[in-house]
């Protein structure tokens, strides 16, 4: 673990920025380090060692080639939508890789898709005293393929290098992502948000397909019918349409 170097204003909205060379994980640093936080504060990690993702799954992050970062999110908005988060911050990461010429699919929850293989993911936890969203995100930017075929993921993987045969730096990965977060997470409240979730719409991996749901209470399978207004996941059954809050997606096939 290493002591990070502070930049005031360099994080978003007004936030600081912490960089850490080394850490388990940015989200258990913002975990540990909440009571001293305000929003929009970022940390970054260069060598993340044991990164956490969904569901209890590992993010593996190879050190200084890949986007490691959290982000804590404070505004009473945000905090009574933290779905909103989720999507917000999927939409951002698809506009930072518009920037680099490269397209990519928005899987819900919040994975993002290039070519049916995972670039990048986020894990959304909650602090309670006080009261913050940590935002998480992982975004693979100079990973080279055969690390990620090696890595043996239970999903498909890519990155930046892999798409682009080439990788920018880091930090320029991050000064495009730190924008497009600013501009997203500022189009959440009950105004703005319908036009934000149709931008989600228009990106949405899972459009006309019929997919397969593990949820706590067992697998659903349906048609997909889109997201809810509040970020659920709506599958038309044969009992009929039901919205999911949560779940991973198991199965997907072209209806
Ligand atoms: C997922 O798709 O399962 C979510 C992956 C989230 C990974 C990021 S990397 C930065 C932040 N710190 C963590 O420990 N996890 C998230």
């Amino acid at each position: 673990m290493s002591t990070p170097t502070i930049t005031d204003k360099a994080g978003i909205a007004g936030g600081r920025l912490f960089l850490l060379d080394q850490h388990p994980s940015s989200n258990q640093w913002m975990k540990d380090s909440s009571i001293e936080l305000s929003h929009g504060d970022v940390v970054r990690v260069h060598d993340q060692t044991a990164g956490r993702g969904r569901l209890d799954r590992t993010w593996v992050a190879p050190a200084g080639q890949s986007l490691c970062l959290s982000v804590y999110l404070q505004t009473p908005d945000l905090l009574s939508h933290p779905e909103r988060c989720g999507l917000s911050a999927a939409l951002a990461i698809h506009d930072t890789l518009s920037e680099l010429s490269i397209q990519s699919q928005l899987k819900w929850p919040n994975d993002i898709w290039v070519d049916q293989k995972k670039i990048s993911g986020i894990l959304l936890e909650k602090t309670s005293d006080p009261a913050g969203i940590i935002l998480g995100i992982g975004l693979n930017v100079s990973i080279p393929q055969t690390v990620l075929d090696a890595a043996q993921l239970d999903r498909p993987a890519t990155s930046i290098l892999s798409q682009l045969n080439g990788a920018p730096p880091l930090d320029e990965v991050w000064q495009l992502l730190r924008h497009a977060l600013t501009v997203r997470l500022l189009q959440t409240n009950d105004t703005a948000w319908p036009q934000q979730l149709a931008a989600w719409t228009r990106h949405d991996a899972l459009t006309g397909t019929s997919v397969t749901l593990r949820t706590v209470t067992g697998l659903a399978t349906g048609d997909y019918a889109g997201l809810s207004p509040d970020g659920c996941l709506q599958l038309k059954t044969d009992s009929g349409m039901v919205s999911f809050l949560a779940g991973d997606i198991t199965r997907v096939t072209q209806t």
